[in-house]
């Protein structure tokens, strides 16, 4: 078999660290040439560095993706330098967990602007390029929190549950257009994201262990997942073993929740 993504362009935010790095890593090693964001480039070199190692080309860019006119930008650069636009993967995210009652206006601001609207305006000029190129596909990396409800972080979840919304309606008004939207779902995935659940530890009353033991006690297959097991399915969402799927919501969970 060739390589999955061979010929392919792919924009991926959040490069810089956990699942975005290791998206960018599977994508180059399945031939696809890259175009990585994250707020900084030098977060972005080392991710760059082994994504070179597999020989496509490779660019960074900073934007920061809660900026509709970075994003605007952060697209047009991609198509400029490296040729064109057929996958984006909207990936960057961040976590805030407080009580519900606890959050502040600003908090979910800024959550709702980092997780959510980035994915808004990357979606849609992305959607215009797309259409307009007659085929692409689009990932986005939600999370268990876009479908479920959860305790203590709500306004992430309320975050993530618009993305999986957004994924859905446009998926259909794309249907016919040689456009495949989906959404990862991952549950407890080992990052630096996983770490700001020590909060989650203060908030019950129980040392960072034992509340790193609780997770992974929810976890039916007995572990947290690594980033890379999030990537093989963004690299099957973005290439063309997925031409049929579209408008799906995928969680990878390690078997929390089956069905
Ligand atoms: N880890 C989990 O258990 C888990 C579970 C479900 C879903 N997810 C989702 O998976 C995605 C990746 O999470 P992760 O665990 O890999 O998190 P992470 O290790 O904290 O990485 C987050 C990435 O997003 C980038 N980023 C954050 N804010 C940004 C902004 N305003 N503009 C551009 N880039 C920004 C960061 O780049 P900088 O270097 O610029 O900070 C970094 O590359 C997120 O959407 C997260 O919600 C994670």
């Amino acid at each position: 078999m060739g390589k999955r993504l061979e010929g392919r362009r792919a924009l991926i935010t959040g490069a810089s660290r956990g699942i975005g790095r290791a998206i960018a890593e599977e994508y180059a090693r399945e031939g696809a040439d890259l175009f990585l964001v994250a707020t900084g480039l030098k977060q972005l070199e080392a991710t760059r560095d082994a994504a070179l190692q597999h020989g496509g080309k490779v660019e960074i860019h900073a934007a920061d993706v809660s900026d509709r006119d970075a994003v605007e930008g952060m697209i047009a650069a991609c198509i400029d330098r490296i040729g064109g636009m057929d996958v984006l993967v909207n990936n960057a995210g961040i976590y805030k967990a407080a009580r519900f009652v606890d959050y502040t206006p600003e908090d979910f601001d800024t959550v709702m602007q980092v997780n959510t609207y980035s994915v808004f305006h990357a979606m849609q000029f992305a959607l215009r390029h797309m259409k307009a190129a007659g085929r692409g596909k689009i990932v986005n990396v939600a999370s268990t929190a876009g479908k479920w409800e959860s305790m203590n972080q709500g306004i992430y979840n309320t975050s993530k549950h618009a993305v999986v919304g957004m994924t859905r309606c446009a998926a259909l008004e794309h249907a016919r257009d040689h456009i495949t939207i989906n959404a990862i779902c991952p549950g407890f995935v080992e990052t630096d994201m996983i770490d700001q659940f020590s909060v989650h530890a203060e908030l019950n009353g129980i040392t960072p262990e034992a509340m790193q033991k609780a997770l992974v006690d929810r976890v039916p297959i007995g572990r947290m997942l690594q980033p890379v097991e999030i990537a093989h399915l963004a690299v099957y969402l973005g290439c063309s073993e997925s031409d049929g799927m579209t408008g799906q919501t995928i969680t990878i969970s390690g078997g929390m929740r089956m069905g």
